[in-house]
């Protein structure tokens, strides 16, 4: 498989009245087209802090990440914007993540709008209307054009959550990064949005970068696994390795916590 994603030695420190804070301490990963990565660590281990890095919303203090051969912090403007498209990501929280005064169609549509050249195939027969395109990206992730017009309050946690995977998905993005997406959602829902999103990764081929400190939820998503603590990686497996002898202490407390 081709490495879409590769990062090479990533360090990122904070400030914190007057303490320094090492939030990602030389994180090296790869991610294939196509893959999924799980994360899982706990609470303050660096996670999204990853994130933002990926995303280049923040800078590192070192280290590169080299999207298709392309160093992400070199690129500035047009050029930032065009490989952005390409990296998409599904947060925690979906009230914060839609903005309240859009009718959910709309918001759905703001990643295409913002990007009108970008013509995934699985919109070919709708992409001439945006009202048909909401509607088809709704009923891809479950929910049903009935929704389209309704407020993001009149939504169920749940069903926010479908609308933000919706646009994640909307410009067919090569990596979809997914930060504590289900920890949010009561565990019966938090199943469902797990079951969502690993369809939409295998129909749509895309890699994904899954994060949670859930293990369980990682192993169903992932088809490798980094375990970080205090912002380093500790472990690394195949996903049907999670139960071998050879995991780090770490990998079995939290294998443990949840069996
Ligand atoms: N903007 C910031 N300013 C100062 N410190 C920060 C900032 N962002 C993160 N940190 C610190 O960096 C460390 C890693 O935080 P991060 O949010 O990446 O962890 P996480 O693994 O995502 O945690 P959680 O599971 O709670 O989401 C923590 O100690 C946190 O307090
Ligand atoms: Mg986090």
């Amino acid at each position: 498989m081709n490495d879409l994603l590769i990062v090479n030695r990533l360090f990122k420190t904070y400030r914190e009245s007057g303490s320094i804070v090492s939030a990602v301490q030389d994180v090296s990963l790869r991610i294939s087209e196509g893959e999924c990565l799980g994360i899982v660590g706990e609470s303050g281990s660096g996670k999204s802090t990853l994130t933002r890095l990926l995303l280049a919303l923040d800078q590192p203090d070192s280290g590169e990440v080299l999207l298709n051969g392309t160093s992400l912090f070199e690129l500035k403007g047009r050029a930032l914007r065009e490989t952005r498209k390409h990296i998409q990501v599904v947060f925690q929280d979906p009230t914060s993540s839609l903005n309240q005064r859009l009718p959910i169609w709309r918001s759905i549509m703001e990643p295409l709008d913002n990007f009108p050249d970008v013509k995934p195939s699985f919109l070919a027969d709708v992409r001439h209307s945006r009202r048909d395109t909401a509607a088809k990206l709704l009923e891809m992730v479950g929910l049903q054009a009935a929704h389209m017009d309704r407020y993001p309050h009149e939504l169920s946690g749940g069903q926010r959550q479908r609308v933000a995977i919706a646009r994640g998905i909307s410009l067919s993005p090569k990596l979809l990064i997914c930060d504590e997406p289900t920890s949010s959602l009561d565990v019966s829902v938090q199943t469902q949005i797990l079951h969502l999103l690993k369809s939409m990764q295998t129909k749509l081929g895309m890699a994904c970068l899954f994060i949670s400190h859930d293990i369980a939820a990682v192993r169903i998503m992932s088809d490798r696994i980094i375990v970080m603590k205090a912002g380093r990686i500790v472990d690394q497996f195949a996903s049907d390795q999670m139960m071998s002898e050879d995991r780090h202490e770490y990998t079995r407390q939290l294998v443990a916590a949840v069996s």
